[in-house]
This record gives C-alpha cells, structure tokens and sequence, in this order.
C-alpha cells in the first residue's frame, strides 16, 4: 500500500517545505530510517549527531575535556569556523569516544545554543527542487523544529541497541566487546535524557516507534503509513 508514497514529486505542491524530525537514543535505528526516508522522498538529510560528534572530537584533539565549560568555550568559535560538510565525513567521527566526548558537550547550554541556527537554517540552505528535510536527533522536535510536519520518536530496548552497535563497529573493524558497548549506552542514555538542557524526550506530538522488534525496511513501512495517514 505504501509503494504509492514513492518519489519526490509527491510534495511538490506542498505550500512549504515538508519538515520530518526524526529523534531518539543512540542506535535506535533513527539514522538509518532518516537516511532511507531522505532517499526516497529526495529530501535533504542533517545528522545533528555529527555536528555534537565534531565538537566532541575537535575538542579531544585539543587535548581538553568535553566536560570542563572554560575548555570548551576555548575552542568552540574555531570549530565553527571549521564546520562544514568535509569535516563531518571525518571517520574519527564515528567512534564510540568520540560519541561520548559528543554527549558531554551536548550538554552544555552556550554549545547547543550555538549549533540552534545551523540546524534550523538547514531547511532554507536547500534549493526549489528539494521540497523538503529530514533531520535526526535528540531534540529535533522539540527545540529544534517544533513546528515539524512530522515526529517520530524512534526507540529500542537498550540491549538491542547495544547489538547493533556492537555489530556495526566490529564489522568496521573496531576491537571492542558487547558488555563495554552495552555500558556505554546506557551512561549517554542517562547522559542524554538527565540532562536540564534539551534532554532526550519524545514531544507531545511525536508517534512512537520501538524498533526491538524491526528491521530497517519494517521501521520504514511503519513510518510511511503514518506519512499517508498524517500528511495526505
Ligand atoms: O546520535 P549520535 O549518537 O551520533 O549523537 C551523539 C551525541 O550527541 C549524543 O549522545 C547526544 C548528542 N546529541 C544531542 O544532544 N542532540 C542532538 N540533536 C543530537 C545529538
């Protein structure tokens, strides 16, 4: 039934650009359901992740922690200065340390006030053919576009979650084991939803989607059902 929703052109008499805020924990499935919805409907796509991943990283290189205020501020302008596409396809980005250095500065509110107009600039930087974004995150739809078309609050048991990171960095050849990965998604789940600023929440709007049980292609028929429903 969903094989209707295929395309660009679906949208393109929508009287604006259609916005899809995609949130959740780490390895719930929200990138990979981004990505795929992005592809189909040609919607451009910002993993608001890499942008926390960045800063995280390019303080570690500093040699600074992610946890200390002074250090920082020390070198957010820079990173600004740095941030573009090139720098958020940097492999290191990808690594657990990295993740955990990116949600330690996500924590801090001057860092989220500062990356605030990069993502919800994101919509008006892409051209007349792209009828529309789809951005995934923590507080995609609840900061950061609360005026979404559409929210989906994508989630998964912590164990679950746990395998398929495991999986993804052994097969990118990371040395690492399932109970340290486990470990560590459990203290940025506790990170990312305890902090005051911006925590980890579903909005009030939100459908919710637990994909313990799903594959990839199962999330994505799920979510384009509730397309179908919702925004025609
Ligand atoms: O999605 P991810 O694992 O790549 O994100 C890395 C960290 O960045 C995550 O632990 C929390 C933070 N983050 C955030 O606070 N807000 C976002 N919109 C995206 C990520």
């Amino acid at each position: 039934m969903t094989d209707t929703l295929e395309g660009r052109e679906i949208f393109k008499n929508a009287d604006h650009k259609i916005v899809i805020a995609i949130d959740g924990p780490a390895a719930s499935g929200k990138g990979t359901l981004a990505r795929n919805l992005a592809r189909r409907f040609g919607f451009a796509h910002l993993d608001t992740g890499m942008l926390y991943r960045g800063l995280g990283y390019h303080v570690l290189k500093n040699g600074f922690d992610p946890e200390n205020r002074d250090d920082v501020k020390q070198v957010l302008t820079g990173f600004l200065d740095i941030l573009d596409d090139n720098y958020l396809k940097t492999p290191e980005l990808r690594t657990d340390e990295t993740g955990s250095a990116a949600s330690k500065v996500a924590a801090i509110d001057f860092v989220r006030a500062a990356l605030l107009d990069y993502q919800r600039n994101f919509k008006n930087l892409q051209d007349d053919n792209t009828f529309g974004v789809v951005l995934d995150g923590r507080d995609i739809g609840t900061v950061i576009c609360p005026d979404a078309d559409l929210k989906v609050f994508v989630t998964a048991s912590a164990e679950v979650r746990a395998k398929r990171r495991y999986d993804e960095l052994v097969l990118r050849g990371y040395n690492t084991d399932f109970d340290t990965v486990l470990d560590d998604i459990k203290r940025r789940d506790a990170r990312d939803s305890g902090r005051d600023c911006a925590p980890l929440i579903a909005a009030d709007d939100a459908h919710i989607l637990d994909t313990s049980d799903m594959d990839a292609d199962q999330a994505m028929d799920h979510v384009l059902l509730i397309i179908k429903d919702h925004l025609f």
